[in-house]
């Protein structure tokens, strides 16, 4: 059963795909099961990835992280996700991009997630 807005991993070919709908099919690719990517939520290293989300007006601003990550050619934040009430707004970035996003959108129930092309998936 694939989880809705799961993120789930290629660990052959690195194809990364995230569920709208989620049903009982199995996900595949390569001929292999994919894997449900786990959600880091504490950095135990100098480098910061847990995504802070500020209120801002009318909207959230998520920056990447408590220090800012690096955003160079080997090693960058992908995508930030912003999920507000269950629906998912999604940024992504390149190298050299500053790691913050900003979602003009307001609800109740509120995270994010980013992806750093190292160190996985990080939700606040
Ligand atoms: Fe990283």
């Amino acid at each position: 059963m694939a989880k809705k807005l799961g993120f789930y991993k290629c660990l052959i070919c690195g194809n990364i795909v995230e569920v709208y709908v989620g049903a009982k099919g199995e996900l595949t690719c390569c001929n292999q099961p994919m894997e449900l990517m786990q959600e880091l939520e504490a950095d135990s290293s100098t480098e910061k990835h847990v995504p802070l989300v500020e209120k801002i007006q009318g909207g959230y601003k998520v920056v990447v992280g408590s220090t800012l990550h690096p955003m160079q050619e080997e090693h960058y934040i992908e995508w930030i996700e912003l999920v507000v009430d269950n629906k998912a707004y999604t940024k992504f970035l390149a190298p050299d991009d500053s790691p913050e996003a900003i979602f003009m959108v307001e609800g109740e129930s509120v995270y994010a997630r980013e992806h750093c092309n190292k160190h996985g998936l990080w939700k606040s």
